[in-house]
Order: structure tokens, then C-alpha cells, then sequence
């Protein structure tokens, strides 16, 4: 990531035409800006020549000259002024549409991005990415780039002019003006690099604040608190040190520039009075020299400091950027089209199993790796029959919830294929496909929103009665009601006031609700209280019905439910068949089994024996 990162920095100029190419469709009004960026620098000159006139006008006692003066003043000060609010106006509006429309493509590019990819990066620096990031890269391309034309626009517009009053006091001018830039571009140049360095301390404290909330049990559990307070203070104590420089950077330029402009002014007066007194030049001219040394003066050193901010944001647009070039999910219609003989596409692909009501899977031969190298399958193959429930058995690690995500599509096998009635799944696009299937995941997501909305996702046209007769059949509507606003109760990130039950009924209730023909399960490892697993098991039964069931088993009921049992081990299939018969076996599902059984006891034992000492010491007292 870090790589990617450098090498982002290192062609700035791909990143600045990406950035523009993403301003194109307003192309018009950022003609409109530039076009009044050029009207106001040249009204700003026009308004110093009526100072000229009016100092003049002074001087020579000349009414005229006086009245012209104040004409053309006006002109170019109000008009200059006029111009300047509309390009404020627009120019901040679209950076805030520009700033929306980024965002959007990115948290749209996210949801397509390939699982793989997008698990290099951690969720906060991802955050991180759509939000400080795209900021950075809009205000860089909407507010940074419009000063620098502006800068740039009123050095070359005075510099001419100053040029046209007396060659030899601008040349003297220009020569000061550029002093300041001289000075001060070596020292932007750290600057930009202390920016970039705190911006990516930044993107780590940013993280790690998100895993100590996100992990704030497993930090109470672990007493991890001393320690993460410790990681988290040398983290800011990293950031304080790039604060600290920069600051003093800042300083340094700020007092530097204030030093050349005085000493301008002085070579201004003194040499410009000296022509005077020659008679080479009016004091009208000199005055505006005055003014205009620090008009030039100050655009140009400006400039040498919005160049590295401009950078800075070119470095941020990279990093929004590194998201866009994402690898995606293959949503290949064309491609299926042209392939298949019989010319169906992947829409009628999927509503002929729809149709059909039946969806068999096939895994041949499939090999799969999280990372290169390290096979977690190795030539798998499975047959799961249409509307029969086929449980996934094995120790931790063995690959089960790999097969299952493997199915899901969120990743796609190296080698081998995998079919549902004849139909390789990945012929069709992978919303159609994930149109037939319906997931419970072994630690289920629940969104930040309402109860109601949680469930809807199963299927949004869903109506409200569909979603409560889902949370019924699933044995949470009861919970639902005996909350404070029922359905519309919002729920936190990751759904923390819901216990683990509870949110797998919720994410039991979505499946109900979608109805799929393909049902695939991740039962959670961990084991929920008697009561809690009645209902999520009523609750599974009524999904599993009917339909094609996959599932990740570790409940012993599930399991000897299962029509087919697979045990599975280091990515291979070790035993298959059903309860009796693998039991009969007494091979390793038999010992798994005898394993399970006996834990249950053992758990059994210890409520009974805690509730003995409850009664126990209730009588004592
Ligand atoms: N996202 C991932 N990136 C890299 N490796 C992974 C990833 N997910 C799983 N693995 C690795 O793949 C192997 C199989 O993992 P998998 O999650 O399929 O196991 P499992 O059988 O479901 O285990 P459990 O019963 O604990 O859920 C493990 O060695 C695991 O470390
Ligand atoms: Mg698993």
C-alpha cells in the first residue's frame, strides 16, 4: 500500500489530468472562471493607473486628469470587485458539487470493488480516503489551481504595466520580488514534504481510533487499555513533531517575506524619489510602484506557496484515486452474450433456474488462494443437491467459510469452476447470480439505521408487513416490539445494543424476507444461551425449508439435520455422508462429533452447577 502510495507521488501530473478530466462535464464554468480570473486582474491594473492619474492630478493641479482619474478608478475597483463575487460564488459552489459528485463515484466504486482488493486497506483509511482525501483533491483542483491562475495573472499583468510606466525602477522591482520566492521555495519544498508525512500519521491515528472503538470489548477484555494509550500517544507524538516543524516553517516564510517587502518599499522610494528629483519620473508613478511592488511581491511568493499546496493535493487526489483503480467484480454481461452458444444472457440464465426452482451446485476442481501461493483449496469439488441441505464440518481454519464466500462470489476461484444446474455461475453477472442466494453470515453486519430498514435490505420493495412477517418467522419480532420506537428503533455501528442472537435473527429475518433459492449459512462458532438458541434455531429451520441449504455447521442439531454431511480439513474433503453413516465410520467426523457432544455436557454441567450455588447461597442467606 505504502508503495502504491510513492508511486502516486511520483507522477503528479497523471493525477492532475485525472483531476481534471474529472472536472470535465463543467468544463463551462471553469472557462467562465478563468475568463473572469483574467477580468479581474486586468481591472485591478486599470484601478492602480487611476491612482497614477489622481497623484498626478495633485500635482499638476489638473482637473481633468482628476476626474478622469476617479472615472477609470471606479471602473476598474468596482468592476473588479463585481467579478470577484461571482467567481467567489462559483467558484466555492463547484467545488462543493465537485467535492459530492467524487465522493459518490467513490463510495459506488467501493461497493464493486473486488473483496480482495479492497481488504489490503484497512475501513478507516478507506474512510479516510473518500473523505479528507476527496476533500483535499477537489479544493485542490477548485480553490488551489484558480489562486494560482489569479497569482500568476496579476504578476504578468503588473509586471507589464510597471514595465510600460519605467524600465529601470521595475526591472529593480521584479529583481526584489523574485527574492522572496528564492528564499522561501526551499522551504516549501520540506514543508511539502512534512505535509505529506503527517497526513499519512494522520490516516494511522485515524485507523487505530476506529479499531479502538470498534474493538473497545476485546481492548476491555484484554486490558489493553495501558498499552493502546501507549501506541496511541507515540503515534500523536509523531504527528506533534510534524506539527511542530511545520509551524516553525511557516513562521520562518511569513517573517521572510515581511523583511523583502519592507526593504521593496525602501528601494521603491529611494530610488524612484532619486528619478523624480531628476525629472525622469512623475511621483504618480512612483506611487503606484509603491503599490504595485507589493501587488507583484506577494502573488509571486504566494504562488511559490500554493504550488506545494497544490501538490499536497494532488497527493491526496492519489490516494482517492488508488480506490477508483480497484480491480472490480466482473459484472461482464457482454462478454456472456458473445460466449454462449445459445445466445442467453446472464438475466435469462438466472430466471431459468428461477423458473426451474431448482439449484444444484457444483464446485470442479476448484483451487483458491486469499494470497499468491498459499492455497486454502486445493482442487476442491462438491455436489450440494437441489433443496437438500449440505453442512460443512471441520476443524477451524479448514476452509469452510472460503467455500461459502467462493459460492457468494465475493471471491472467484483460480482454478476450476463452479456450477448451479449445469449453468457455470460466473456466465451470469454477480448481482444476478447473488439474486438467487441468500447469506447469513457468521458475525452478521447490521447497518447504522432502523430495525426496519436492517431487515428491508433482504429486499427493498419490500412492504412494512412483509418485513414484520419476516422478523416473525424469525423470531425476532418479539424483541422488535419491546424495544422504545419497534421497528424504528435505530441501532448503533456494527448494531452494538443487539446481542449476538439477536442479530443473526435480524440477518435471518433479511434472508426470509428476500426469499432465495439458494440459501447459504455461516453458523456462528460461538455458542448462544439455551434460550437464544431455541429461537435462532426455529427461526433457521423455517429459512432452511425447502431450499438449497449450504451450510458452515458448528451446532450439533444443524448437524444432524444435514441431508449430506462434508468434513472437511486443510481445504480438503476428508469424509462425506450423512449423520448415521459417518457416525458408523468412526472416523474423524465421529471424533469431531464425540468432541462436540462432550463440551455440550460439560456445558450443561456448569450451568446446572453455577445455578446450584445461586440456590445454594440463596438459602444461606
Ligand atoms: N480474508 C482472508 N485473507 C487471507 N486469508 C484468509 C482470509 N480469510 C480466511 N483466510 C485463511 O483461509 C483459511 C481458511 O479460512 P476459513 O475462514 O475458510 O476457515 P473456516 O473453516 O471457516 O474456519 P472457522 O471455523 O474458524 O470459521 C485460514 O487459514 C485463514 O487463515
Ligand atoms: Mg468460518
Amino acid at each position: 500500500m505504502s508503495e502504491a502510495r510513492a508511486s502516486v507521488a511520483e507522477s503528479p501530473l497523471k493525477t492532475l489530468r485525472r483531476l481534471l478530466q474529472l472536472g470535465r462535464p463543467y468544463w463551462f464554468w471553469y472557462v467562465g472562471l478563468v475568463l473572469g480570473t483574467m477580468a479581474m486582474a486586468g481591472l485591478e491594473v486599470l484601478a492602480m493607473d487611476a491612482v497614477k492619474r489622481m497623484i498626478n492630478a495633485a500635482t499638476s493641479k489638473s482637473m481633468q486628469l482628476l476626474i478622469e482619474g476617479i472615472v477609470i478608478g471606479l471602473a476598474g475597483f468596482l468592476g473588479s470587485e463585481v467579478i470577484a463575487f461571482f467567481v467567489s460564488y462559483f467558484g466555492e459552489l463547484l467545488n462543493h458539487i465537485s467535492v459530492m459528485r467524487l465522493q459518490t463515484k467513490l463510495v459506488s466504486k467501493l461497493t464493486r470493488a473486488k473483496m480482495e482488493a479492497l481488504q489490503e486497506y484497512h475501513s478507516g483509511d478507506v474512510i479516510a480516503r473518500i473523505n479528507d482525501s476527496a476533500n483535499a483533491a477537489q479544493a485542490g483542483l477548485n480553490s488551489q489551481i484558480r489562486q494560482v491562475l489569479h497569482q500568476a495573472l496579476s504578476v504578468i499583468f503588473y509586471m507589464a504595466y510597471l514595465v510600460h510606466l519605467d524600465r529601470a525602477l521595475s526591472v529593480g522591482t521584479l529583481a526584489l520580488s523574485i527574492l522572496m520566492p528564492a528564499i522561501v521555495t526551499p522551504l516549501s519544498k520540506k514543508l511539502r514534504e512534512l505535509y505529506t508525512a503527517q497526513h499519512q500519521a494522520h490516516a494511522r491515528k485515524n485507523s487505530f481510533i476506529q479499531d479502538s472503538v470498534q474493538g473497545s470489548e476485546v481492548v476491555r477484555a484484554f486490558s489493553l487499555s495501558q498499552r493502546l494509550s501507549q501506541k496511541f500517544r507515540a503515534i500523536y507524538d509523531e504527528i506533534l513533531g510534524y506539527s511542530r516543524r511545520i509551524v516553525l516553517l511557516n513562521v520562518v516564510v511569513g517573517h521572510t517575506q515581511f523583511v523583502v517587502i519592507i526593504g521593496g518599499i525602501l528601494f521603491v522610494l529611494g530610488y524612484g524619489g532619486l528619478r523624480v528629483a531628476r525629472g525622469i519620473l512623475d511621483l504618480g508613478s512612483v506611487v503606484v510602484f509603491l503599490f504595485c511592488f507589493e501587488r507583484v511581491a506577494w502573488p509571486l511568493s504566494q504562488l511559490v506557496r500554493t504550488w506545494p499546496e497544490l501538490q499536497n493535493s494532488i497527493v491526496q487526489a492519489g490516494r482517492a484515486f488508488e480506490l477508483f483503480d480497484l480491480p472490480e467484480e466482473s459484472y461482464l454481461p457482454e462478454r456472456i452474450e458473445t460466449e454462449r452458444v445459445d445466445g442467453m444472457s446472464s438475466a435469462d440464465l438466472a430466471s431459468s433456474i428461477r423458473v426451474s426452482g431448482r439449484a444444484g451446485i457444483e464446485m470442479e476442481g476448484v483451487r483458491f488462494a486469499y494470497s499468491e501461493g498459499q492455497d486454502v483449496l486445493k482442487g476442491f469439488s462438491l455436489t450440494v443437491e437441489p433443496g437438500k441441505m449440505t453442512a460443512l464440518v471441520g476443524p477451524s481454519g479448514s476452509g469452510k467459510s472460503t467455500v461459502l464466500k467462493l459460492i457468494l462470489r465475493l471471491y472467484e476461484p483460480t482454478e476450476g469452476r463452479i456450477l448451479c444446474q449445469g449453468i457455470p455461475i460466473d456466465e451470469m453477472t454477480v448481482s444476478d447470480w447473488r439474486s438467487l442466494t441468500g447469506y447469513v453470515s457468521q458475525d452478521p453486519y447490521l447497518f447504522s439505521g432502523t430495525l426496519m430498514e436492517n431487515i428491508r435490505y433482504g429486499r427493498l420493495e419490500a412492504s412494512d408487513d412483509e418485513v414484520i412477517e419476516a422478523a416473525k418467522a424469525a423470531n425476532i419480532h418479539d424483541f422488535i416490539m419491546s424495544t422504545p420506537d419497534g421497528y424504528q428503533t435505530k441501532i448503533g455501528e456494527r448494531g452494538v445494543r443487539l446481542s449476538g442472537g439477536q442479530r443473526q435473527r435480524v440477518s435471518i429475518a433479511r434472508a426470509l424476507l428476500k426469499d432465495p433459492l439458494i440459501l447459504i449459512l455461516d453458523e456462528p462458532t460461538s455458542s448462544l444461551d439455551s434460550e437464544s438458541e431455541l429461537a435462532v434455531q426455529q427461526a433457521l429451520d423455517r429459512l432452511m425449508a425447502g431450499r438449497t441449504t449450504i451450510v458452515v455447521a458448528h451446532r450439533l442439531s444443524t448437524i444432524r439435520d444435514a441431508d449430506k454431511i462434508v468434513y472437511l480439513e486443510d481445504g480438503e474433503i476428508q469424509e462425506v455422508g450423512t449423520h448415521m453413516q459417518l457416525m458408523a465410520a468412526r472416523g474423524k467426523y465421529h471424533r469431531m462429533y464425540q468432541a462436540l457432544l462432550l463440551d455440550r455436557e460439560l456445558q450443561d454441567d456448569q450451568k446446572m452447577a453455577s445455578y446450584e450455588i445461586d440456590s445454594l447461597e440463596g438459602v444461606m442467606a
